[in-house]
């Protein structure tokens, strides 16, 4: 009998409120023979997430959460990742701030994507900041979720190369093909951590 059998895989919900380009990779990766995690969630913060679709393709479960009084809504979301036995969560382009008491209660076990090569941009807009800084290197970073925004212990980086004739978007669109293949790297090697 093969080795895998009776694992029981380690149930991931990703956080979305955006065009889940993330989520489809990490869901793909999910799908692949002896990957040590299933995504058994998807949360989003709104019912215009273009990145829904995965879940409805890939049968996902989804459930939107009503951002107007946070503490409804995590409370909310408390509830869900309990019912669905989440382990790991993974933030994929989530716009809103999680709590302390949400971080807390899931500490070591919330990681995020960040287009920036961190420390150095935090925050919304790295792409631009980059190169208006003249940087050579921008690139992405999945680390834990603390209460800093963008601020938690680094798991996995990746370089990008900024060329002179870089746009913002060019640059975008080949740090979020390289965040693609860092993410599932990262869950990895988060879960054999655990
Ligand atoms: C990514 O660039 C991620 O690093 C940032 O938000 C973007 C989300 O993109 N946090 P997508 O929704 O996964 O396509």
């Amino acid at each position: 009998m093969p080795k895998s059998v009776g694992v029981k895989k380690i149930s991931v919900a990703v956080f979305i409120s955006g065009n889940g380009s993330n989520l489809k990779s990490l869901i793909l990766s999910s799908l692949k023979k002896n990957s040590k995690y299933e995504i058994n969630l998807v949360i989003s913060n709104t019912l215009n997430a273009k990145g829904l679709k995965y879940a409805k393709k890939f049968r996902i479960k989804k459930k939107i959460i009503n951002y107007q009084n946070l503490k409804y809504a995590e409370k909310d979301i408390l509830i869900e990742l309990k019912k669905n036995q989440i382990n790991l969560i993974c933030l994929a382009g989530f716009m809103k701030i999680l709590s302390n008491n949400l971080i807390k209660k899931f500490w070591g076990k919330i990681i995020n994507i960040h287009p920036s090569l961190l420390p150095k941009y935090k925050g919304l807009n790295t792409h631009k900041r980059a190169i208006n800084n003249q940087e050579k290197y921008s690139g992405c970073t999945v680390h834990y979720v603390n209460s800093k925004l963008d601020s938690g212990k680094i798991i996995l980086q990746k370089k990008v190369r900024i060329l002179k004739t870089d746009s913002i978007k060019k640059l975008a669109k080949k740090v979020l093909k390289q965040e693609h293949l860092l993410y599932p790297k990262a869950l990895n090697k988060v879960i054999i951590n655990l």
